[in-house]
């Protein structure tokens, strides 16, 4: 079988690039610490920034809603899925971010796969920054509409691609697709230069905001929101429940208009199983809590300012980067590697993120930091990373 052959020579070339990646079976919540391989060791690895994903609010309203609805949905939204859970969440988000309407997608990948591929064909244009996360980057293989990328966070860039292609009246249709806050950077888009080019050009502005909803912008209602927009006209918004929210899922917020044309014709959408009702029911008490416990967002805001003073203090080089993810940008493949196993030791899980997550030569360790990390923690975690990064 000489596919097979090919297939272990590029397993051997990945390892021998420190490319390769092992699973590693997680033992706890992934709350402030984090128990793998029968150690306790400190999180700064999840995306869990609010550290809502074990609230008991959240627990409570899951469990509540298994007794009532049972463990799954067994249907799609259109066929029987679609729980008044399901639809208080879709409106509670809607209303929440500012717009006519949301849907929900069961994660973030496939709702930003839907959203290029429902509204797109082969003579559409897609543009996109260059380190749009990896969902988006597919939308655009599957949609059949031209790609064109701009260097990152380059409004400028982008605008030119649009006036092109309307000079050259190349495109029907134009949709420029951005992370809000970008996954392995922290850095936030340039939205409101974005959403004026786009409007200039006629383009549809769709924001992935997987890791600005819950956090950014006044109450967390996400990055638009931080720049004084919303979701609204020709802007739509994607945001995840998976992250700040501590839950599960997605959702694409926008107009009526285009939420319909989802609901009709995403694929995404239409083919899968509905989410299950405990997990709706999660994510409604955690955009509750966003209000309520207002304060987790505060907390986390001074731990990222403890860590990045603390970091720098310790001639830690840091990013510009004001969200909970700060990248440590390391370079070699088997130097991240390197670090993130000594921090290990150290007590800390803090992941080394290589290519193609991110570009060659860019290889990083991605902390990320929560609300439940105490002063104590974010200290260790710096002297532990001061001693891994050392000459
Ligand atoms: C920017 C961005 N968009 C989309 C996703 C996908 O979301 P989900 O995990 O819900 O599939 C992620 C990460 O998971 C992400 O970082």
């Amino acid at each position: 079988m000489p596919w097979r052959n090919e297939i272990l020579k590029q397993h051997s070339d990945r390892k021998a690039d420190d490319l390769w990646r092992d699973l590693r079976s997680i033992e706890s919540s992934p709350d402030r610490t984090i128990d793998v391989d029968g150690k306790s060791l400190l999180n700064f690895c999840s995306n869990n920034y609010l550290s809502l994903a074990s609230h008991p609010e959240l627990i409570t309203a899951a469990q509540a809603a298994t007794q009532k609805y049972g463990a799954s949905t067994t249907a799609s939204h259109l066929i029987a899925g679609h729980t008044e859970i399901h639809q208080r969440l879709e409106e509670t988000i809607a209303h929440f971010v500012g717009a006519e309407k949301a849907v929900l997608f069961s994660t973030g990948y496939m709702a930003n796969l839907a959203v290029p591929t429902t509204f797109l064909g082969r003579h559409d244009l897609l543009v996109e920054d260059r380190l749009n996360h990896a969902s988006i980057i597919d939308a655009a293989k599957m949609s059949d509409a031209k790609l064109r990328r701009y260097h990152h966070c380059n409004a400028a860039a982008a605008g030119k691609i649009l006036a092109k292609t309307e000079s050259e009246n190349t495109a029907q249709r134009k949709m420029l697709v951005t992370d809000g806050v970008f996954s392995m950077d922290g850095d936030l888009a340039p939205l409101d230069a974005l959403h004026q080019i786009c409007k200039d050009h006629n383009a549809v502005l769709v924001v992935d905001d997987a890791h600005g909803f819950g956090l950014v912008g006044p109450s967390g209602r996400g990055s638009l929101s931080s720049f004084d927009l919303a979701p609204n006209g020709n802007t739509m918004m994607l945001g995840t429940l998976s992250k700040a929210v501590g839950s599960f899922g997605a959702f694409v917020a926008g107009d009526a208009v285009y939420i319909d044309t989802l609901i009709q014709h995403a694929r995404p959408f239409i083919y899968t199983t509905a989410l299950p009702a405990s997990v709706a029911a999660a994510s409604l008490a955690a955009i509750g809590l966003f209000k309520s416990e207002a304060w987790r967002r505060e907390k986390l805001n001074d731990n990222i300012q403890q860590f990045r003073k603390l970091a720098n203090a310790a001639g830690i080089t840091t990013t510009d980067s004001t969200t909970p993810i700060q990248p440590i940008i390391v370079g070699d493949s088997a130097a991240a590697l390197e670090i993130s196993a000594q921090l290990k030791e150290q007590g800390i899980m803090a992941i080394a993120i290589r290519p193609p997550t991110v570009p060659v030569d860019q290889a990083r360790i991605r902390i990320t930091l929560m609300t439940n990390h105490t002063a104590d923690d974010i200290e260790q975690l710096v002297t532990a990373l001061a001693g891994a990064l050392a000459p």
